[in-house]
Order: structure tokens, then sequence, then C-alpha cells
């Protein structure tokens, strides 16, 4: 029989967004977290760079929209933008009261705040908060402890959810169709169980991993896309997938961020034999959007036929290097990497989907009572590329938004009356065949790098396309037929969001932002639209 489990609202991750909405809601429901490793395991624990928000006297709130608009090339929804700056503050508020230590100035300024801020690429001024470079731990450390001493939060670690139960799903037809929940995976004992819930919150993060070379973690692979998809929620704009246009290059060390921050503080990016390339393709040099950095870097590492760039920051003083950037430059020295002496081998690598479930400022989805926030969602905040720094916040302003939502219809909760199925394993049985899955797991994170990459053309989508359409088929047929696994559940995930990734792509007949194709290479007009996909299912 399939252990149910019964709350108010299942919030399904546990990274800056999930954990931000459960504390929000603690007060008034029932609550139960899951995340698919440690309670720490997300995206947001390896942020660096810190949080942008308005928080200088000089700075305003205008300036900020206007650079999000501008690295957003045209696409992002100019009201969404507004209400998540105007928000900031509160936002970054609410985490200072939770405790997150962000780095101090070490005199206070005069008209500023007294927390340092830095700069990072299209931001016109400093207005990056920080807890020195490992940003992303301290706001994840201090929520997780947070959540934890909640009472109303129960924590499922090691879940990983497979699939939304909605009421068409049960065979309820006839009304809206409504989330009531998710059959989940408990990794330990390899048993699904349910989780009923009159709310339900995907704060699952990015997709990331469907890229062979990637900064992200291996949680990011887009499961909250994919079920919400399956549920016939509708996605958008998800050619947009952001490449972060330095990670590190060495063979010891995968997946490791040299944070943006360093370009603002004065770091120089350099060819192999020392020429600094950036002013020949943007006036805004290293500190140009992401997408103009990282196409550069592509473009010479192509155009040179070597391994990798360099980002040179040891001009500075050593001294600030270290107190700046501890995490860094203690990394980097522990694989013979003097920061304060040398350059920092690097390459762009797959960082930040900016498409995602459709949501409205209230977080909710197409279908009642699922909320999407933080990086599964598309809010439209970022348009065609998100400026450095914008996620974090989007997290804790929607998070909010989507608690706010919740706490709006307490009136209306009642005890949840609807019994899940038990999960149906009839016709399964334990797979010996296990290299199906690795197999294609590595063949599709290789194809959407070499076909589905920084620079794309049709040819190259559609080789892809037919690729996945085999790659589905089998996943397909293994789904129906063993019992599900982890690296199973993934794969079947990120091949959904590989095909969704490939269908914005091929919709798209123009360049722009994050998204550029040698057979279209300029933008069509000032005025166009978001990629959106409505669900069959
Ligand atoms: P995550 O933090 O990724 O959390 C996702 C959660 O969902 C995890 O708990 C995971 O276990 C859980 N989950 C996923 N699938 C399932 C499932 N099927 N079942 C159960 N649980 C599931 N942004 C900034 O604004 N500033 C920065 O400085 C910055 N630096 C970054 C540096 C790095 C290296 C990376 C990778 C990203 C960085 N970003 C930064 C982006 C930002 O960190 C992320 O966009 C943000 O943290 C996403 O938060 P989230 O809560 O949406 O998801
Ligand atoms: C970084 O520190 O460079 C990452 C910042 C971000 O992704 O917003």
């Amino acid at each position: 029989m399939t252990i149910e489990h019964r709350s108010n609202v299942l919030i399904i991750g546990s990274g800056a967004a999930g954990l931000t909405c459960a504390l929000q809601l603690a007060e008034h429901f029932s609550i139960d977290l899951l995340c698919k490793g440690d309670l720490s395991d997300s995206a947001t624990f390896y942020a660096q760079g810190g949080i942008a928000a308005v928080l200088d006297e000089h700075d305003s709130i205008e300036s900020h929209v206007d650079d999000t608009l501008k690295a957003g090339a045209g696409l992002c929804n100019k009201e969404t933008v507004q209400y998540t700056v105007e928000n900031s503050k509160e936002a970054i508020q609410s985490l200072i009261d939770h405790g997150v230590n962000f780095s101090r100035n070490k005199e206070p300024q005069q008209g500023s705040s007294n927390y340092h801020l830095t700069r990072e690429g299209g931001h016109s001024h400093r207005r990056i908060i920080h807890a020195a470079d490992a940003t992303g731990k301290a706001v994840q450390n201090t929520l997780c402890q947070a959540v934890i001493d909640s009472p109303k939060i129960k924590i499922f670690e090691n879940y990983n959810a497979i699939d939304l139960v909605t009421t068409h799903t049960l065979g309820i037809i006839g009304e809206t169709n409504q989330c009531r929940g998710a059959y989940a995976l408990n990794r330990k004992t390899q048993q699904v169980e349910s989780f009923s819930a009159q709310f339900v919150v995907l704060a699952t993060g990015g997709a990331s991993k469907v890229y062979l070379y990637t900064s992200n973690p291996d949680i990011s692979s887009g499961d909250g896309i994919a079920m919400a998809w399956r549920s016939g929620c509708r996605v958008a704009n998800l050619e947009f997938n952001q490449f972060h246009p330095t990670c590190l290059f060495h063979s010891k060390a995968h997946s490791f961020l040299v944070t943006e921050a360093l370009r603002g503080e004065g770091a120089i990016l350099k060819l192999p034999n020392g020429e600094r390339f950036m002013p020949r393709f943007d006036q805004r040099a290293e500190l140009a959007p992401r997408d103009i950095v990282a196409r550069a870097i592509d473009h010479e590492i192509k155009r040179l036929g070597v391994d990798c760039v360099y980002l040179d920051i040891s001009h500075k003083d050593p001294e600030f290097i270290r107190s700046h950037f501890p995490t860094i430059y203690k990394r980097l020295l522990s694989l013979d990497i003097d920061i304060t002496k040398e350059p920092i081998p690097v390459v762009p690598a797959a960082h930040y989907t900016c498409g995602g479930v459709v949501v409205d400022n209230n977080s909710t989805t197409d279908l009642k009572n699922l909320y999407a926030i933080g990086e599964v969602a598309f809010t439209g905040l970022h348009g065609a590329n998100r400026m450095a720094s914008n996620s974090l916040l989007e997290c804790v302003v929607f998070a909010k938004a989507a608690a706010d939502s919740i706490i709006a219809q307490k009136s209306n909760t009642q005890t949840n009356s609807i019994q899940i199925p038990d999960w149906d394993e009839s016709q399964v049985s334990d797979s010996d065949e296990e290299v199906v899955v690795s197999h294609n797991w590595h063949e599709l994170r290789h194809l959407m790098w070499n076909y589905v990459g920084i620079v794309r053309t049709t040819k190259r989508l559609e080789r892809a396309q037919r690729r996945i359409q085999l790659l589905k088929q089998e996943v397909k047929d293994y789904y129906s037929n063993f019992t599900v696994t982890s690296d199973l559940l993934e794969l079947r995930n990120l091949i959904t969001v590989a095909e969704l990734i490939i269908e914005c792509a091929m919709r798209r007949k123009e360049s722009r932002g994050l998204h550029y194709s040698l057979d279209y290479p300029s933008s069509e007009t000032e005025e166009c639209s978001d990629t959106i996909l409505t669900s069959v299912n």
C-alpha cells in the first residue's frame, strides 16, 4: 500500500524560493516540504555574486528597472519588472530579518547603504548585496535553519516528486481541473509515496542540467517544468537558456563558477596571448550583459581553436582579492591557481533557465491551486536575458506573492477529503538494462550542448529534434516497463524539457538576447512576443 501524507500546502523544492514560501506560510498552514537531496542541496546554495536590489540612495527603482529591461532585449514584462524591483528592498530586509549576514562596508559610506554593494554586468549602479563571494550559502543556510526550527513545516529530504495529482487524473471530471498533490519517490526506501494537499507550490529550480557543461548542481533537471507541462500548464521562452561566461576550465573541478562580481571589481578577460578582447565586441567590455560576453568568448575560442580564455584580476591588491573573494581564492589555490598572481582559465557553461512555467504576478499557474516560484517559473522578469543577481531577488519576491495569495484563500481551505489512489506498480519489473538510462543521459546532454548551445542554426535544431524523438520513445517504453528510479525520472524530465527548448528555439525566427541563430542573425522588430507553448496533455 502506498504511504499517504496530508497537509494544507505541499511545497516541492527547498531553494531560496521554496524555503521563503514555507516560512511565509508556516504561521497559517501545515506544510510538507520536499527536496530531492539534503535540505540545502540547491542552486541557491552555490550562488556567489549576490542579490540585486535598490538599496543605495544614489540608485533608483527607475534605473534598476531600466537596466533589467535593456538586458532583457525587449522581451521583459514591464509590469513584472516594476513589481519585482519595487519589492526588492523589502525582500532583502526579510532575509536580513531571518539573519542573513551580508557583507558590510569596512567604513560607513556617506549617502549609501552600510552594506557593501558590488557591481555586475548590465547594472549601471552598485546594487548587488552579497555575503562575500558565497551569498547563496549564507542565504540557504540561514533559511534552512529557520525552516528546521519551524514546528509547522515537515521536511522530506531525499524525495523525488514524480508527477502532480489533479482532479482530472483522479477521474473527477466536470469541474475546473485542480491540483491536489503529487506522487514522490522516497529515494531511501525506493518506494513511491503520495502527498495530498489543497495547494501545491513548485519551487524545483531550473533545467541547466540538460546541457553537458553547466554551473548547476545535479538537482537542476527541469522536473517542475516537465511535471507542470504534463499536467496541462503552459510554458514559455525556454529558448532563452543563459550561459554564464566564466566557469572554471579545469579537469579536476567541473561546474565551478567564477563570479561575475570579479569583473564588477575590475577583472579583465584575455586571450591566451594576454590580449584583452571584450572592447572589440561591446563598449561595456567585461560588464556587457551575459549573452554578449558568453558569445564573444565562444566566438574567440572557436576562432582560435583554444580550450578556454582567461579572467585576470591579478592587477588588484592581493588583500582586496582575498577579502572580497575568499571562496574563489581558496578553491583555486587548492588547484594550484593563485588568482592574486595569475589569470583564471574560464569557459561559458549553461547557468540559468529564463523561461519556465507561465505564472502571473501572484505566482499562480494555469492549473488551479498550483503555484510556481523561483527559477522554474516564467514571470516575464528576465525577458530574453536575465540580468545578473535578479534571480534570487525573483525567488524571494514571488515566493512571498504566492504565500500572500494562498493566505488570502485561507477561509476557503477545508480539510482535504481527496484520497489519492495507490501508486500502481503491477505492470512493471526491476530493470536489467540500466545502461539505457546512463547512455541516454549522456547522449541527451551532448546533443543539447552541440546543437542547441550558445550559437544555433535551423539545421542543428532539426538534427537535435530528430534525435530527441528517438530518445523520447525509448525512455517512454522504459518508463512503462520498469520500476522508477531517480535517474530515470530525471532523464524523462530532461527529455521533455529538451524537446520544449528546441520547439521554442525553432519558433523564434530571429536572434534576440540569449537565442542566437546564424540563420536569423538580427532581431525581427522592436516589438516582439514571448514564445508560449500550450500543453495538449
Ligand atoms: P533551487 O535553489 O535550484 O532549488 C531547487 C529545489 O528543488 C531543491 O531543493 C531541489 O532538491 C528541489 N527539487 C528539484 N526537483 C525536485 C523534485 N522532482 N522533487 C523534489 N524536489 C525537487 N542568482 C542570483 O540572483 N545571484 C547569484 O549570485 C547567483 N549565482 C549563481 C551561481 C551558481 C553557481 C548558480 C548555479 C546559480 C546562481 N544564480 C544566482 C541563480 C540562482 O542561484 C538560482 O536561479 C536560484 O537559486 C534558484 O532558486 P530556486 O529556489 O528556484 O531553486
Ligand atoms: C555570479 O555570481 O556571477 C552569478 C550571478 C548570477 O547568476 O546572477
